[in-house]
C-alpha cells in the first residue's frame, strides 16, 4: 500500500475524469463520504471500502446545507493536511475535497432531496432541515462519483436509514455498506465532535454508551422495551452535566417508534448535549 498521501481532486470534472478512467479499465469504485477531521471510525470505513472495491475515493466536504443557523458549521474542525496524513496507508486512491462554490456554484441550492417524515423525527426534530441537506449532498456525491458501493458508519443510524431509503426510492445503482461504530477504550463512540469536549465533559459523555449498555442488558434479560428504556434513562438522569435530547427505541425496518411489546431487533438511539457539544449514539437491541 502506498506510503504517500492520496492525490486530491478539488473539482467535479477532475474526479469524474479520474473515476471514468478507472471504470474504463474495469475497476470498481467505492465512495466514503466524510466531512473530514478523520478518526479511526472513518478509517474503518475506508478499510472496508478497500475490501469491497478496487478504487476508494474519500470525499471530504463540510456541507453547509446540513447545518442549522445556530449549529457548528463555522467551527467544525477542518484540517486537510492532517486528513491526508491519516489516510496514508489505508488504500484510498483519491480524496475529493471540493469547495462550497464547486458543490453549490449557483449559491443556495433550489433543488433538494426530501428526507420525508423519518427526516423530521429524532435528530431531524432537533435539527430541522438537517437530513434534507445531508441527503442532497449524498445524492450529489453519488451522482458525481457513481460508485459501486458507498460506505457509512452505523453510529449515524438515522442517516444510514435515510440514505438506504433514498437509494432504493430513486433506484440509485450504488450498494450501501454499513460499518459498526468504532469506540474509544472508554466506550465513547468516535466522533469528530469529541474534539470539542473538555476532560469533565468527556467523562459525562460516557453516560451515552452506558445508557445503551443498560438498555441492552435489560433487553438481554428479557425485560422488554419499557424496562430497557427505563434502564437507559436512569443512567442518563444520573449525569448532571448532560442535557438529554432524546432516548428512543425504533423498529429498524421502519424507523418508527417500536411498540412496548416489540420482539426482535430494535434500534436504541440517544442524543444529548454535553456543554455546547451535541453527541449521538446507538445500539441494536434484541428484545424478547
Ligand atoms: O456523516 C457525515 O459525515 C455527513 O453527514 C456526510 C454523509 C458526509 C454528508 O455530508
Amino acid at each position: 500500500m502506498s506510503p504517500t498521501p492520496p492525490p486530491v481532486d478539488t473539482t467535479i470534472d477532475g474526479l469524474r475524469a479520474r473515476l471514468d478512467a478507472e471504470r474504463s479499465a474495469g475497476r470498481t469504485v467505492a465512495l466514503v463520504p466524510t466531512m473530514g477531521s478523520l478518526h479511526e471510525g472513518h478509517l474503518a470505513l475506508v478499510d472496508r471500502a478497500a475490501a469491497l472495491a478496487d478504487v476508494v475515493v474519500v470525499s471530504i466536504f463540510v456541507n453547509p446545507l446540513q447545518f442549522g443557523p445556530t449549529e457548528d458549521f463555522d467551527r467544525y474542525p477542518r484540517d486537510l493536511t492532517a486528513d491526508l496524513a491519516a489516510l496514508t496507508g489505508h488504500g484510498a486512491a483519491a480524496v475529493f475535497a471540493p469547495t462550497v462554490a464547486e458543490m453549490y456554484p449557483r449559491g443556495p441550492i433550489e433543488t433538494r432531496v426530501s428526507a420525508g417524515e423519518v427526516g423530521t423525527m429524532l435528530d431531524g426534530a432537533s435539527r430541522p432541515g438537517h437530513f434534507d441537506g445531508m441527503l442532497t449532498v449524498v445524492a450529489k456525491l453519488l451522482l458525481i462519483a457513481a460508485p459501486h458501493v458507498a460506505v457509512f458508519g452505523e453510529k449515524d443510524a438515522q442517516q444510514v436509514f435515510l440514505v438506504q431509503r433514498m437509494v432504493a426510492d430513486l433506484d440509485v445503482p450504488t450498494r450501501i455498506e454499513v460499518v459498526p461504530t468504532v469506540r474509544a477504550a472508554d466506550g465513547l463512540a468516535l466522533s469528530s465532535r469529541n474534539a470539542y469536549l473538555s476532560g469533565s465533559e468527556r467523562a459525562a459523555a460516557l453516560a451515552l454508551p452506558r445508557s445503551l449498555e443498560a438498555a441492552r442488558a435489560a433487553a438481554d434479560a428479557g425485560d422488554g422495551l419499557p424496562a430497557a428504556l427505563e434502564a437507559a434513562l436512569a443512567v442518563l438522569d444520573a449525569e448532571p452535566q448532560l442535557e438529554l435530547d432524546y432516548i428512543a427505541v425504533v423498529d429498524p425496518a421502519s424507523f418508527q417508534p417500536a411498540e412496548p411489546d416489540h420482539v426482535g431487533p430494535a434500534r436504541a438511539l440517544v442524543a444529548a448535549r454535553v456543554g455546547t457539544t451535541r453527541l449521538i449514539d446507538t445500539a441494536l437491541l434484541q428484545l424478547r
